[in-house]
């Protein structure tokens, strides 16, 4: 049976969701589209590096993980390199980029995966810095070096979005989309809605797990930038950074303005907006009222949604219902799938 062999940057919440998921599929009969599937590497920031040419053992490094947090210096596939020396040595056809997202540079994501083309290999990321920053000059240097560049998980986790507009909206033209990108910040203004404070309700998110220590990125709406930028630039053909957008925190969000929306029949929700205006692009994310019959006033709790309006196909929703970490694993197993279909 043919081979693929993947190489990691990052293995943590989403690397090692996708690894459990890998280990899961390899166990049918045929692989993985008929193909075997060896992971040859594995590199983090603090937990050491794995190379193996002949495949590491998933289970293995999951369990070093979870026993002691990291792997371990003494076995034999351990290295001290890091993942540029990772991307050089391990000999690996596809680089998965799973490391922690900046959204001010979107490295150290854009150099790994800069790397990874120069080295001849396809790039799976789900990182949306990339996307939100420099999806023009990645996508060409992919071609450049013939190499498939997906990034499905980016926006939505495993929801097709990037997908849905690229494999099925043949021959038309998206002029705007409209979301909620951001789970956080919608599950703290629904819990706004039910008097909760803006601090408990963040306290209430981060004991579920939906938000981090520090939730400024979601509550200030930079999450929700660096998702609409990535959208416009890969769906709208735009070249917009997250710092072009028009961005409004919902700490200014006051329980009186729940209550006054609400007597109004309105819900107020955190709207991330691409807009084509006379041939510039609007990229904005502000808290708006938004009537009952407006499909996105009817996302609750850690989901999300997106409208795209299409010239042609008209108004098409796509929603995402309290997704979890493996919604985004599958994000990434289904750019692996695509990208074996690709390769034929
Ligand atoms: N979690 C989700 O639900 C979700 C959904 C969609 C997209 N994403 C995206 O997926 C990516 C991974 O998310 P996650 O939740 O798995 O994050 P995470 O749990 O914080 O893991 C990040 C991993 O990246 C590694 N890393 C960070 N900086 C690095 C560097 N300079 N060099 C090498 N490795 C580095 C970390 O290594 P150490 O552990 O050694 O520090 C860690 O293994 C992020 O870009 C995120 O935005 C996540």
């Amino acid at each position: 049976m043919a081979v693929l062999k993947l190489c990691f940057a990052g293995f943590g919440n989403v690397g090692r969701a996708f690894c459990g998921l890998l280990a899961d599929k390899r166990a049918e009969p045929l692989g993985i589209c008929g193909r075997e599937i060896l992971v040859t590497g594995v590199a983090t920031r603090s937990k050491g590096t794995m190379i193996d040419a002949a495949g590491l053992d998933l289970a293995e490094l999951l369990l070093m993980i979870d026993r002691f947090g990291r792997f371990d210096p003494a076995h034999v596939s351990y290295r001290g390199c890091g993942v540029t020396g990772m991307i050089e040595k391990c000999g690996a056809d596809v680089f998965i980029e799973l490391t922690t997202l900046s959204i001010k540079d979107a490295e150290p994501a854009t150099g790994y995966i800069e790397s990874a083309f120069r080295h001849g290999m396809h790039v799976i990321t789900a990182n949306k810095g990339p996307e939100a920053r420099y999806f023009s000059r990645l996508s060409k240097k992919a071609a450049e070096a013939g190499k498939q560049y997906l990034f499905e998980s980016a926006v939505m986790d495993g929801a097709p979005v990037f997908n849905m507009a690229r494999e099925c909206l043949h021959g038309d033209r998206v002029w705007k989309i409209r979301g909620i990108l951001n789970g956080t910040s919608n599950f703290v203004l629904d819990q706004l809605e039910k008097n909760i404070s803006l601090e408990d309700a963040i306290l209430g998110a981060q004991k579920m797990g939906i938000a981090e220590a520090d939730p400024s990125m979601d509550i200030d709406g930079w999450d929700g930038a660096a998702k609409i930028c990535a959208l416009a630039n890969v769906i709208m053909g735009a070249n917009v950074t997250p710092d072009m957008a028009r961005v409004d925190s919902i700490r200014g969000v006051t329980a009186l303005d729940i209550r006054d929306a609400g007597e109004k029949g309105l819900r107020i929700k955190f709207v991330c907006q691409a807009e084509e205006r006379d041939g510039a692009m609007d990229i904005s994310v502000t808290p708006q009222r938004l009537p009952a019959g407006d499909i996105l006033a009817r996302v609750n709790g850690s989901s999300a949604a997106v409208t795209m309006h299409a010239r042609l196909a008209g108004e098409i929703t796509i929603m995402q219902h309290d997704p979890g970490i493996l919604q985004t694993a599958y994000g990434v197993y289904s750019d692996l799938i695509t990208l074996l279909k690709r390769l034929g």
